[in-house]
């Protein structure tokens, strides 16, 4: 019970790598803000955690929009305090709207630098100074390897993961002397709904192109997230933490 009594905020909690991310810390006694745009699905997230004997307090609507994070937050403060740690997990790229970089509309690539990199930014800000005041915090951001590689395909989204480990480190330096730390992950392709989307072959391709011959599960991220987040990893900040079988090297 690593995370008994703390209080973990999550975004994009509903499915996927948030929910895996959600579940292992209310397996180790954390209680949960967590964040989506999907009711009903972060409702079952919800469940799961209070099944475990959790608090959760759910907060639902459309992250890009700032009026709507600080409500969010302020209303997660309300019902949990600051949170002791907050993983920005949610992110995604143009996905059906992928295009070169050169024919993208500027509507999609605003999207995608909205919801992979500004949603972090501006919900970070709204943890950090309660954290400071408090003289503890774990911020742990998610990323992704193709901010490391540049996937074809991905220029939009390669620039905001790449922005999410620049955010990381300058805000590692600026609030190492208040006893918090913030770091990053890199998933690799993950099974997570937008590879279960994916047709068959671009999945075996994709799983192929990874030196361990799979994909990475969703729980291999939230083990990497909770020790980031964990006393283990106190002296450890502003760093990238690759986790993708082999894919790509830091
Ligand atoms: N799955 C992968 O292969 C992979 C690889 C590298 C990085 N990542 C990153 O991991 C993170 C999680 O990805 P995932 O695959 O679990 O995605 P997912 O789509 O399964 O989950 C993302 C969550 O965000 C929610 N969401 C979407 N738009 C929202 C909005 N406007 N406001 C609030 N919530 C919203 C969704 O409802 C969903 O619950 C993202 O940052 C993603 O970029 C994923």
């Amino acid at each position: 019970m690593e995370f008994q009594d703390k209080a973990v905020a999550i975004t994009g909690a509903a499915h996927g790598i948030g929910r895996a991310i959600a579940l292992a810390f209310a397996a180790e006694g954390a209680d949960l803000a967590i964040f989506d745009i999907d009711a009903e699905a972060l409702e079952e997230t919800a469940g799961l955690a209070r099944a475990m004997g959790r608090k959760v307090h759910t907060g639902v609507g459309d992250f890009r929009k700032l009026e709507v994070i600080t409500a969010s937050f302020a209303a997660a403060r309300e019902a949990l305090g600051t949170p002791d740690v907050l993983i920005n997990n949610l992110g995604q790229t143009a996905r059906e709207q992928t295009t070169a970089f050169s024919e993208a509309p500027h509507d999609v690539l605003d999207f995608v630098l909205d919801i992979s990199l500004r949603a972090a930014v501006h919900c970070t800000r709204e943890v950090v100074g309660g954290m400071k005041a408090r003289g503890s915090g774990r911020i742990v951001s998610i990323s992704s390897d193709s901010a490391l590689n540049g996937d074809l395909g991905c220029v939009d989204y390669a620039a905001a993961k790449s922005g999410v480990l620049g955010f990381t480190r300058g805000l590692a330096r600026e609030i190492a002397p208040f006893g918090m730390t913030a770091n990053a992950v890199c998933p690799g392709p993950t099974n997570t709904r937008a590879m279960q989307r994916i047709p068959r072959d671009s999945f075996e391709r994709a799983r192929d192109a990874v030196p361990m011959k799979a994909i990475c599960d969703p729980e291999d991220i939230a083990h990497a997230v909770l020790f980031l987040a964990s006393d283990k990893a106190r002296y450890i900040t502003g760093q990238t933490l690759p986790v993708n079988g082999g894919r790509v090297f830091n």
